[in-house]
């Protein structure tokens, strides 16, 4: 084409198709991690603990999607743009499956409560807690929600993060849920990582429902879920199973309720007690069942006959003094267990993956292997989207991230405090926090 020719409105479009057919080559890679010939969808058992590299390696990406990789002898000699590994590894992008990063405010003085003595569970039955939190985001501007929480969403995005699940459950009111939702799907609209949306009006009863909960799970039913299908706002429903919360029956009514409307149970079990959770969740069909700090025999075999993913949040068993859950054990029976970060701001203020992943090894004994699959292949699947995240496939989106020099992938968990995280790749593009552009 003549570039004379190019007139204004063609020239906008060529710079679009340009920046679209960009490649991006990563080189000299001491260690390319969860490169995949044959994709594997899950890890499970003894599967967790194989966890494919490649050393001294090449990464090509090209038009967003991972496009060849292997050892430096097949390297391409040339693309777009090309960055020197040297001395550092690479790995997917974390894949956090269980956050709740909409929220007005933090509460701290909780947490000097706890440290004081005062139990979880008896802040909430004070009225703090989560019915705290609605009390705050009742009161927020959606505007206002959006942008803190977008702000969170950047700050995990800097952590590795490349995949994200976000629930509500902070509104408690149809109004306020709506609202949180309605935050979500901005975010989603702005969002370089794919986000997944989870409607979780049953997460406490409110206050002015205590003496008749029924009508709360009844508005629920009534009124939430048509409106949340209606406007196509959520992906997944979450119930808060457990002592104190929602019950095995009101579970079960509310999850059948949503599968009416398409939605697929993903629900809070067994962090306080064995609650029947993990079980009412499996004969649900969940995706998953998230917590499970109280889980003995009988939900290990409940989800050794199903699909249903248990996902681990080690963050909230540290941040709440509450006991971690029986990873090994799990993994010893064959299960694939996948790792999350909570992130919220009563019982797990962190949205850092790399601390839940050394978590997972020092407190639950998982391998850094085991770690690394719970919380990037498995915890796609947690989302269901384990067929274009999760792992360095050819054709998967490329969202990988490049670390800091490192000895070997066991120093990623076990330097719990560092910050190992260099540059991230969204799409193929490195990513510069909003903010940090270079002029
Ligand atoms: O996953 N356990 C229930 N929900 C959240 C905590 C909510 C809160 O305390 O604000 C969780 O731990
Ligand atoms: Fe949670």
């Amino acid at each position: 084409m003549n570039p004379a020719k190019v007139n204004s409105f063609a020239l906008p479009i060529i710079l679009t198709i340009a920046n679209l057919m960009s490649s991006l080559l990563i080189r000299r890679i001491k260690t390319l991690v969860q490169a995949e010939t044959t994709p594997r969808s899950i890890a499970k058992g003894a599967d967790m603990a194989v966890l494919p590299v490649i050393s001294n390696a090449f990464l090509l990406i090209e038009d967003g999607k991972i496009a060849a990789f292997g050892p430096m002898e097949g390297c391409p000699d040339r693309a777009d743009r090309v960055i020197d590994a040297d001395g550092k590894m690479v790995f997917p992008s974390w894949c956090d499956s269980h956050t709740h990063i909409v929220f007005a405010a933090s509460r701290e003085e909780e947490f000097v409560d706890r440290v004081k003595g005062l139990s979880y569970e008896e802040i909430a039955r004070r009225g703090g807690g989560i019915l705290n939190s609605a009390r705050r985001l009742q009161q927020s501007s959606e505007d206002d929600l959006f942008e803190s929480a977008l702000e969170r969403l950047h700050e995990v995005i800097g952590y590795g993060t490349g995949a994200i699940e976000i629930k509500s459950g902070y509104g408690l009111s149809l109004e306020s849920e709506l609202k949180m939702l309605r935050v979500i799907r901005r975010l989603k609209a702005v969002s370089p990582i794919p986000i997944k949306a989870t409607f979780l009006g049953a997460h406490a009863v409110p206050a002015e429902y205590k003496e008749r909960r029924n009508e709360y799970i009844d508005l629920i039913i009534n009124q939430m879920l048509p409106a949340v299908a209606a406007e196509n706002l959520a992906e997944y429903c979450d119930v808060f199973c457990d002592r104190g919360f929602y019950t095995v029956e009101e579970t079960d009514r509310i999850l059948k309720a949503a599968k009416t409307y398409g939605l697929k149970a993903k629900i809070h079990a067994n962090e306080l007690d064995y609650s029947g959770g993990v079980q009412v969740g499996v004969a649900n069909g969940a995706i998953s069942v998230d917590h499970l700090e109280y889980t003995g025999d009988a939900e290990i075999a409940a989800l050794q006959g199903s699909d249903t993913l248990p996902t681990l949040l080690p963050s909230c068993a540290f941040f709440l003094g509450i006991p971690f859950g029986p990873a090994r054990k799990m993994i010893d029976a064959g299960l694939p267990v996948v790792l999350a970060t909570d992130y919220n701001p009563g019982s797990s203020p962190s949205g850092r993956m790399s601390f839940v992943v050394s978590l997972a090894c020092i407190k639950m004994n998982m391998l850094p292997e085991e770690a690394v699959n719970a919380a990037t292949l498995n915890g796609a699947r947690a989302m269901e989207l384990e067929a274009d995240y999760g792992t360095i496939a050819v054709g998967k989106v490329a969202n990988v991230f490049i670390s800091k020099p490192i000895p070997s992938l066991a120093y990623l968990p076990y330097s719990f405090g560092s910050n190992l995280v260099d540059a991230v790749v969204l799409q193929g593009r490195v990513w510069t926090p909003p903010g940090n552009k270079k002029s």
